[in-house]
């Protein structure tokens, strides 16, 4: 019997490649700003895109501004609001570089969860050196706290998250994240192992990578043997810290499949199929749809709907692709149904501060 296709449940909008970190596991930053600025899609064609993807898919789908650095956008709170307008839950990505002027805007926005990227808690170096910029750690810090402290003052929905990715520096960073959002009361932190380095690439210059016969970088691979022993134990911990109550987004279900993973790389891909293409729709800031971030785009937004896209040849065609894939990016977070904590965490936080309002008077 044929699947039954159902709709995409994770909408990413890229909306830009430029970004101001260097980070050495990310090669978006090489984007050139004067290259892409008049290629990227506009205001107006994002908010089309929007108002689709709302009569296509009604309010049940999980949604996220990332890029590239989106803040560098200067329409992010605009189409943050056009979302919101149309009852779309918005979720965003930062590095929290160039954030400081935008804290209260920010928090007055309709922005539901603000995911900011911090990969140490005890050692600046660490993260800074993966950012590739000094002063990096300190930035997202800040972010994190102020943000918090602001949203708490002002009541506001506002969800905050760590996004840290695991690599063989900050192993020992894991634990002492997840201790700082128990005790800093931050929204929750979710884990997304280092992938290869190609995956996160600018797609003004390469479109896509041929997946096809992939093999694991062996520098990679040493990589994540080094770290192998130590990330079994690491991983039980959060296991027993997330039933214990410590907010980590990632499911039981990655968790343990980091466990296979660590054991042996190769036994994730019988253990774990890919699924981003039937619940991944991710549109680049020139307007290409990927089901996989990593294949080549199925359509362009300004040529056809997102739904046609979605259903046409080229779609039907990289979604078998998806099927017989062998890279390890089925790790990553986009494959796991995690994500949607997000939104339900928001979403239970919300419920609390209307609560406060109504105790307090303050609407
Ligand atoms: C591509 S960034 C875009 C949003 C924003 N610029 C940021 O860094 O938060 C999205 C997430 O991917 C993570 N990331 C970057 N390179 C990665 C890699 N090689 N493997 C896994 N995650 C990676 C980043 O740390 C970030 O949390
Ligand atoms: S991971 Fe994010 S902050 Fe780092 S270079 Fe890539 S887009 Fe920029
Ligand atoms: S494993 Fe999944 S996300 Fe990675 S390239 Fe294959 S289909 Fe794409």
């Amino acid at each position: 019997m044929a699947d039954i296709l159902e709709k995409p449940q994770q909408i990413t909008f890229d909306v830009t490649d430029r970004c101001q970190l260097r980070c050495v596991t990310c090669s978006k930053w090489k984007t050139v700003a004067s290259d892409v600025i008049s290629k990227e899609l506009s205001t107006d064609d994002w908010k089309k895109v929007l108002s689709d993807l709302r009569n296509w898919l009604g309010e049940g789908f999980w949604f996220c501004f990332s890029g590239g650095e989106p803040f560098l956008r200067q329409d992010i709170f605009e189409l943050a609001e056009y979302a919101h307008s149309l009852g779309i839950h918005v979720a965003s990505m930062s590095n929290a570089f160039s954030i400081q002027h935008l804290y209260e805007k920010i928090i007055d926005s309709p922005i539901e969860s603000l995911n900011i990227s911090l990969n140490a808690i005890n050692n600046p170096i660490i993260h800074d050196e993966s950012r590739g910029r000094e002063g990096s750690y300190e930035k997202s810090l800040d972010a994190i706290l102020t943000l918090k402290k602001l949203r708490d003052e002002k009541h506001s929905n506002l969800g905050i998250n760590i996004a840290t990715i695991v690599f063989p520096e900050n192993v020992e960073e894991v634990i002492p994240l997840v201790e700082f959002v128990t005790k800093n009361k931050i929204n929750g932190i979710m884990f997304q192992l280092l992938d290869d380095k190609e995956s996160f690439h600018g797609y003004n210059y390469q479109k896509g990578c041929n997946t096809v016969g992939y093999k694991m970088p062996k520098e990679l691979r040493v990589k994540y043997s080094n770290m192998a022993k130590r990330m079994i134990e690491v991983v039980d911990r959060l296991i027993e810290m997330k039933r214990a109550g410590h907010s980590i987004y990632n499911s039981y279900e990655q968790l343990e499949a980091m466990k296979i993973f660590f054991n042996n790389p190769d036994d994730i891909l019988k253990e774990i199929k890919c699924d981003v293409g039937s619940t991944n729709y991710a549109i680049d800031p020139y307007g290409d749809v990927r089901l996989c971030f990593n294949m080549h785009p199925v359509g362009n937004i300004k040529e056809n709907s997102p739904e046609e896209i979605w259903t046409g040849e080229k779609a039907i065609k990289c979604r078998q692709m998806t099927k017989t894939c062998k890279m390890y990016c089925r790790m990553l977070n986009c494959n796991f149904k995690h994500n949607f904590a997000n939104f339900n965490k928001s979403f239970f936080h919300k419920l609390k501060n209307k609560a406060v309002k109504i105790l307090t008077g303050k609407f």
